[in-house]
């Protein structure tokens, strides 16, 4: 068991993009069983390997939720094949302690990754589910793009970050998507 220390929000490499996995080795598992105890750790739903200093295209996400068995999932690699609707959903970070904001998703999603093992798999998440928009922001951390680039509020979000002591919101990094503000009738 390693629980790792999170990077904060406004340390440069969560900025980074990572590199792909060539070889799910056994530094690799080591690096996703060192994820789940720092998420578990830390009631986090998804981890991706950046916020722990590892800029390398892994994350992981349990979406379990109450007294429900455990369901530990991981992502390798990862691809989002196919995006569609839109919601709007409250999102947090854990490298942004504390700090919510509203942002703008896809509605349903496609990705497909490698297991810890190395296997492809494919696997559809519907309905803006936590597990849906889960994947959308962990699969950004890999991009270096954070949750508050999202955001349908940009004062708002600056408003949040002061009050939790992070730096402002990065104006050059919002993103323009009109398609989901098309969605969603923006
Ligand atoms: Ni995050």
């Amino acid at each position: 068991m390693a629980v790792k220390k999170i990077l904060e929000y406004g340390t440069p490499s969560l900025r980074e993009p990572s590199k792909e996995v060539h070889k799910v080795s056994s530094k690799i598992k080591t690096l996703i069983q060192d994820m789940f105890d720092t998420m578990y750790v830390n009631n986090g739903v998804g981890l991706a390997a950046p916020q722990i200093g590892v800029n390398l295209r892994v994350f992981v996400v349990d979406c379990s939720s109450g007294d429900e068995p455990l369901k530990p999932m991981v992502f390798i690699n990862p691809k989002i094949i196919k995006k569609t609707g839109a919601v709007l959903s409250q999102e947090g970070c854990l490298s942004f302690p504390e700090a919510y904001t509203e942002v703008k998703r896809y509605k349903d999603v496609m990705v497909k990754a490698l297991d810890r093992n190395g296997k492809p798999f494919v696997m559809e998440a519907k309905d803006g589910t936590l597990l849906a928009r889960c994947i959308q922001h962990e699969n950004d951390h890999l991009d270096g793009i954070l949750f508050i680039d999202h955001t349908t509020n940009r004062f708002e979000a600056d408003k949040v970050m002061a009050e939790h002591n992070l730096p402002p919101v990065e104006v050059d990094r919002l993103l323009d998507e009109p398609e989901l503000d098309k969605e969603l009738g923006k």
